[in-house]
């Protein structure tokens, strides 16, 4: 290092394209090793990696936003979104956001106020609906309106490839499938070299001085484990796949994209890379919540099936009544508008044990629920829903 060096670093005329790098809170070489992985990944440019999900879709919304913009976001999207988007952001820095069904193309264009709105935001597959966005046509009417779509792709990693689809810009929390462990927090930016510079830029990026870049011990962690995500997203997906077709079989009311019968599987056949099926989460809509509740005590405390947690991605199954959990950032009617039904139960199946000794243990907490409503007929009663058991 001589004195100068420093100098250029900082006038930005070395930096981390040849190997120069000031700080760790800016660029870091491990951090940006996983970030060139993740942007081989998603078949962008460059991307960035943060300390959480919600750090990384925070800080691209603030970069591409700024006080006073606008954002037309999908009615469904993950609480913390949501809440970030409806309540946090208007209160903090005057960005508001309209909600709009995401598949009702008239109404998303009619949201975008030319000048003003500065980004469509939706995720893939969307938590905890399973709805999956339209990208290709979302991203013809982003182009037409020059506005950015953003996508977070937390549920699909290379299932689904918003950036090739036409996103500008790909978020994941990578706490989630990307992970696989469920002990990581994290997240990641995808998109275009100019948006992740800007992000970093010493006097206006969101990464550089709001700080919530990753740890790079976290990093070289996450990049031990990206090399065998595609080996666990098939599994995810095959085990997802054939749990949804036998629940379907025995009359349980299922929502999976890989079943005919979800009104998006034809459009996420379509776009989804070939090999990698239709994902690893599903719902199974119990009718009310004690029904729910009841299921998933039975599957993990009775069977051992799974596990009650918030998070997904996991090798074990994680399940969670979204409604009371992970979307009660929205309210009730939010809920209904997104179409989050009270007994809806979230999977995120795992792929530990043997597919046969898995599903012995989901028909034998099924059949306790079973046996608990032939004994209570009544128990139920007026909680509304439809009866499966
Ligand atoms: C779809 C989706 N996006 C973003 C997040 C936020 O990610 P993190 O928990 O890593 O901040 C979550 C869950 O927490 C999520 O489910």
């Amino acid at each position: 290092m001589e004195p100068d060096t420093m100098r250029r670093l900082f006038a930005g005329e070395l930096g981390p394209e040849r190997d120069f790098f000031i700080y760790s809170r800016h660029f870091n070489p491990t951090v940006l090793n996983l970030g060139r992985q993740m942007a081989a990944l998603e078949g962008t440019e460059a991307a960035y990696c943060t300390a959480s999900g919600m750090s990384a879709i925070a800080a691209v919304l603030l970069q591409l936003v700024g006080a006073g913009g606008h954002v037309v976001a999908s009615k469904c999207l993950y609480g913390g979104t949501h809440a970030l988007l409806s309540r946090f952001l208007p209160r903090a820095c005057g960005i508001r956001a309209t909600f709009v069904d995401a598949d009702d193309i008239h109404a998303v264009r009619a949201a975008v106020h030319e000048g003003d709105t500065k980004v469509i935001y939706v995720e893939t597959m969307a938590n905890p609906t399973l709805a999956v966005a339209d990208v290709p046509r979302l991203a013809a009417i982003a182009r037409e309106k020059g506005v950015k779509l953003v996508v977070d792709n937390t549920f699909t990693p290379m299932v689904v490839s918003p950036a090739r689809l036409g996103a500008d810009v790909v978020v994941h929390s990578v706490s989630k499938f990307i992970s696989g462990g469920a002990d990581i927090i994290a997240g990641a930016i995808c998109g275009p070299a100019s948006l992740v510079n800007s992000m970093m830029d010493l006097q206006q990026g969101a990464l550089m001085l709001l700080g919530p870049t990753m740890n790079a011990k976290v990093a070289f962690e996450i990049s031990e484990r990206l090399p065998h995500l595609s080996l666990r997203m098939k599994e995810h997906s095959e085990r997802a796949m054939e749990y949804a077709v036998r629940m379907k079989k025995m009359g349980l009311k299922v929502v999976y994209p890989g079943l005919p019968d979800h009104p998006h599987h034809s459009r996420l056949a379509a776009l989804a890379n070939p090999g990698y099926g239709f994902g690893g989460m599903l719902c199974l809509d119990m009718g009310t919540v004690e029904r729910a509740n009841r299921l998933m005590h039975h599957l993990q405390n009775t069977t051992q099936f799974g596990l009650m947690a918030v998070s997904l991605g996991y090798y074990e199954t994680l399940m969670s009544c979204s409604g009371s959990s992970t979307s009660s950032e929205m309210t009730p009617q939010e809920q209904a508008e997104a179409g989050i039904a009270p007994g809806l139960i979230r999977m995120s199946v795992g792929y530990s044990g043997t597919l046969e000794q898995r599903w012995a243990q989901f028909e034998r907490a099924l059949a306790l629920l079973h046996q608990h409503q032939h004994q209570h007929p009544d128990a139920d009663v007026g909680s509304g829903g439809g009866s499966l058991f």
